[in-house]
């Protein structure tokens, strides 16, 4: 019998847990595996690390059958800690550039470690084939493409790679092929306005459709962007391993692309709020966090132990995190999420010490909030598995414990 996942279910499973808490639904997330599984069509995906932040939940999506190409990370400590935590294949999608951190992923790539570093200015090369010198290893490094598209007066991308022109990628192959110390594997190119933009919000009203349609004039001036320049490096004598495109929101437009060989997804795992609204496919809400009713100042009116919880980019009323359970909640305009407290206006009965869910608007920064995540399945928590930050707080204590007791 399929299981109601309203909220006397998720309520009944919290009883006896502390708020603020933060869960994984296991059981949804599984889901979320198999419809992402079916969306990309036999094409590896690659697991945005950065959109879970929980080893754990990692690993239980790479062991899960998904075809999996390895995982994209965000910066050099997440690298490191998770290749050092057996996470194999690690794409660090955004430069390094401090020599300090670019030495500890050469020495964890001198152990024979699969890690590819990026890059888009000569600077970000010779700042790695410097530092591949010092450490005696050769650094696989990739290309990151701009995938940005340009329609009179809109600029419809995000600001991050140089690399806009062929001649430009050429220019940067040259140096990487002058430079001892590092290896071109792939090329990487982000397509942030087709996989990131929601373009079924009702936040955007009349935009939908405009979104929608500079959406598919994108697809191919990007599928064009990117094959020109992979065969470019090809003439050039590049042997890509790694041609990487997309994210949640761009899997159906960009597994298109014959010559792509993964497409990265993250957030759809959990399926954070802002994913609701594609207009081409419907995750299920796999992670959420609980708060407490702790005041009612006033009938219909009640307060929430805790607050904050705000996601990153411009802010709007969408990066706020919305009511889930139960169904009868809405935030009060003129206060949001408080910085200590949260008041809600709803016409459920809540007693004092009753949770109340909400989502977040991004999937891994939920994770930044909590220590820990409760892994629920079947009913009951079945696991409590330590977040990025939790395991950065263990190892802080660790080093206190170890040079300081
Ligand atoms: C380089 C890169 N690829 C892919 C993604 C997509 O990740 P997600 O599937 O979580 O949207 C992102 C997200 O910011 C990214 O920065």
């Amino acid at each position: 019998m399929e299981i109601k996942r309203d909220y006397k279910y998720y309520k009944e499973i919290f009883e006896n847990t502390t708020a603020p808490f933060a869960y994984v639904d296991l059981d949804l997330l599984r889901k979320n595996i198999t419809d992402i599984s079916k969306r990309a069509e036999g094409k590896p995906i690659r697991v945005a690390s950065k959109s879970v932040r929980c080893l754990s939940v990692i690993q239980k999506i790479l062991n899960s059958g998904l075809k999996v190409a390895g995982v994209m990370s965000y910066c050099a400590q997440d690298t490191i800690y998770l290749s050092q935590n057996g996470v194999e294949n690690l794409l660090l999608a955004y430069p390094v550039v401090d020599e300090f951190y670019i030495h500890q992923l050469a020495l964890e790539i001198k152990k024979g470690k699969k890690i590819v570093l990026m890059v888009d200015l000569p600077e970000h090369v010779e700042r790695i084939n410097e530092v591949g010198k010092l450490a005696g290893v050769q650094i696989p490094i990739c290309l990151d493409i701009d995938m940005t598209t340009r329609f009179p007066g809109i600029y419809f991308g995000v600001y991050r790679s140089s690399l806009k022109l062929i001649e430009e990628a050429r220019k940067l192959y040259q140096k990487i092929k002058n430079c001892d110390y590092v290896e071109l594997k792939g090329i990487m190119g982000y397509e942030a306005q087709i996989a990131g933009l929601a373009d079924n919000d009702p936040i955007n009203g009349l935009k939908n459709p405009v979104i929608r349609l500079l959406k598919s004039k994108s697809v191919k001036i990007v599928a064009d962007r990117r094959t020109a320049i992979i065969n470019m490096l090809g003439n050039e004598g590049a042997e890509l391993e790694i041609i990487n495109a997309g994210g949640t929101g761009s899997i159906e437009t960009s597994i298109q692309e014959p010559l792509v060989t993964e497409v990265t997804a993250g957030s759809g795992f959990f399926n954070s709020k802002l994913f609701d609204y594609y207009h081409n496919f419907q995750h299920e809400p796999a992670a959420a966090f609980g708060l407490e009713v702790v005041r009612i100042p006033q009938p219909g009116v009640y307060t929430c132990y805790g607050g904050g919880f705000i996601a990153s980019g411009p802010v709007g009323k969408n990066k706020q995190p919305s009511p889930y359970l139960p169904q009868q909640v809405k935030t009060i305009e003129s206060e949001g999420f408080g910085e200590v407290q949260t008041p809600i206006l709803s016409t459920y009965p809540f007693q004092i010490g009753d949770p109340v869910f909400f989502r977040h608007a991004k999937a891994g920064e939920l994770c930044e909030h909590f220590d820990k995540v409760y892994l629920v399945e079947n009913g009951e928590i079945v696991a409590q598995a330590p977040t990025f930050r939790g395991d950065r707080v263990l190892e802080i204590l660790n080093f206190v414990k170890n040079n300081f007791q």
